[in-house]
Order: structure tokens, then sequence, then C-alpha cells
């Protein structure tokens, strides 16, 4: 099958797709013929080299995916063969990004959402709920807002019944409105700007000091994101991608907010496999709200 992988660190051109062997699922899991599949922007990093830690080449890309059940692991019910899910892979295994994936952790497809919508959705979904549950309620603001993560973070705080605050370029603003943000830019006077936080949630990094003023307490920021969190005092916190951390289930509550339509999983851009590098390209710079998806 196509999959896509690096098999060396450098820029965007050492992405390309491979042909290997087809994976299986194992006890508990389900195998999908994917239709779409998130891309993951802190991939960038592990492609570069900066994150070698985390990296074994060649490394198969991509945590979350949606598509059609073609194969169940022992323990798994039959009635699932067949069936339109969107999920994510093993916390160590990742490899979504291709014709067919793995997935431990999976939830049906609201019918509302587009393939590409469900394909994006499942590693948003997991850190946005996995990031809010560590905050308090009140005011929070999104540090990064129009992101792919960022956009799904806000909508989850407004079901919560928080009042989001969410920093963005200029030209996302009416984009963030129409979520229910009230926006504002990053940058000088961001303290003076936003006031009266309750919590801070740091999607796009370099602005700790001033986020850590604005929430009043350290303890009030979470990022997902800046590496400079622990000088800070502020929780990094961990994707449940990342080899060592716990798997966590897709939240049932965001089925049902997609249901009643007050969920939705914008999409920046969409790709075909072979065009990885123009994925990676994108996701380097400045882009669309949303999420960038591969389309199979
Ligand atoms: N730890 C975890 O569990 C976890 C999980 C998922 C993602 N992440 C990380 O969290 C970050 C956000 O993920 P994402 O999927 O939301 O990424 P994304 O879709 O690329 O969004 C990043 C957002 O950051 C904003 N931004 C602010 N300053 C920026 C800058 N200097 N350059 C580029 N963008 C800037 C951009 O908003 P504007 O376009 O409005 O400027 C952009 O929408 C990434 O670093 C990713 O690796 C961590």
């Amino acid at each position: 099958m196509k999959a896509v992988q690096f098999d060396q660190y450098g820029p965007p051109s050492v992405v390309h797709v491979a042909d290997v062997a087809e994976p299986h699922a194992g006890p508990g899991e389900i195998r999908i013929s994917v239709r779409a599949s998130g891309f993951s922007a802190g991939e960038t990093a592990l492609r570069s080299g900066a994150r070698k830690d985390l990296v074994t080449l060649p490394f198969r890309t991509g945590y979350d995916a949606a598509g059609v059940v073609d194969e169940i692991g022992e323990g798994v019910d039959a009635s699932e063969l067949g069936a339109r899910v969107f999920g994510m892979t093993a916390a160590n295994r990742r490899g979504a990004n291709a014709e067919y994936a793995v997935l431990v952790h999976w939830a049906a497809k609201p019918a509302v959402w587009s393939w590409a919508e469900a394909g994006g959705a499942a590693g948003a979904i997991e850190t946005a709920t996995r990031v809010l549950d560590q905050l308090p309620g009140g005011t929070i603001l999104v540090h990064g807002a129009a992101g792919g993560v960022g956009t799904v973070a806000v909508q989850l705080a407004i079901a919560r019944g928080a009042t989001v605050i969410g920093t963005a370029s200029a030209r996302n603003h009416d984009f963030l409105r129409s979520l229910g943000a009230e926006p504002t830019t990053y940058g000088p006077g961001l303290t003076d700007r936003v006031r009266g936080v309750d919590a801070v949630f740091d999607c796009a990094g370099g602005a700790l000091p001033d986020l850590i003023e604005i929430a009043g307490d350290p303890a009030r920021v979470v990022t997902i994101t800046d590496p400079a969190a622990p000088r800070h005092g502020v929780h990094f916190s961990h994707s449940a991608a990342i080899p060592g951390a716990d798997p966590l289930a897709v939240h049932g509550l965001a089925v049902k907010l997609a249901e009643e339509g007050r969920l939705g999983i914008p999409v920046a851009a969409t790709f075909p496999l072979s065009e990885a590098t123009a994925a990676h390209e994108l996701s380097e710079r400045s882009h669309a709200p949303g999420k960038i998806v591969y389309v199979n």
C-alpha cells in the first residue's frame, strides 16, 4: 500500500510516498480503508531533525484518520465491519497517512462531517479535551486559536460554557467570531488587550511570560507547543501519540456535539498523499484556519 514517510531528516522534500506492507488489526484494534487522515503539525519538527529523540527512521506519519472498517482484531464486535469511523492510531505506531491504518481508539463518524473533516478530527479533539480537562473554566484565552487544535479547542470550551478569547492573525478574526470567540492579535500589548482571564490554552508558543501575566498564575496556563514551559513553571501537555504517553479515547461528547451542529472541523487545505511535501510546506507557513488533511 501507499504510505507517507521520511527516511532521513531534512526539508519538506524528504517526505514521500512509499510502498509498504499493509498493516493488520491486532487484538482490540480495527483496520480502516482510509478516506482521509490528519496532517500532524508536530511532525514538521520530527521531519526536520529537531526531535530525533522521538523518531525511528524510516518514520511513517499521521496519527488520526477516518475511513471504513475492513478488518477487526480479536475481541472487536463483528458489527464494526463496514462501519464509517474516525479515530487514532496506537501511541507509538502512527502511519495514518496511508491507504490503510490500524486504529486503537475510534468512534462512529458523524454523518454531518465530510470525510476530510472526520480525517482531521480525532487528534485535535483528543488534544483539546485533554488540555481543557486540566484548566479551570470561566474565561479562557486560546493562543493560536485559528489552528487545527485551536479551532476545536474554541468550540469545545464554548460547549463547556466558557467565554473564549482567541489570538490569531487579523485575517482569521472573522473566522474566530464565527466560532463564537472574541478575537485579538498576537504580539506587543497582548497583556493590555486581554484581561480577566481564568485560564490560557497555548497552541502557538513563544509568549509564555505574557500568557502567565494574563492568567495571573503559571498553574492556569497549559501549553502543547512551547518547549520553554518547564522554565516558566507551566505544564506542557504531551500528545497521546508520543511513545510512552497513555493514549486517550476520543471524547464521546465531541461526537454528540458534532451531531448537534456545535462542533465542526474546519479544513484549511486538502492534499493527496502524493503531495505530502506540499502539505509540510504549507504547515510551515501561515495558512487558512483549521486543519490540513490528506484525502485518499
Ligand atoms: N502536545 C500535544 O499534545 C500536541 C498535539 C497537537 C499539536 N501540538 C502542537 O501544537 C501546535 C499547534 O498545532 P496545530 O495543529 O493547531 O497547528 P496549526 O494548525 O499549524 O496551527 C498553528 C497556529 O498557530 C498560529 N501561529 C501563531 N504564531 C505563529 C507562527 N509564528 N508561525 C505559524 N503559526 C503561528 C497560527 O495562527 P494564524 O494563522 O492565525 O497566525 C496557526 O493557526 C503545533 O506546534 C503542534 O505541533 C501538540
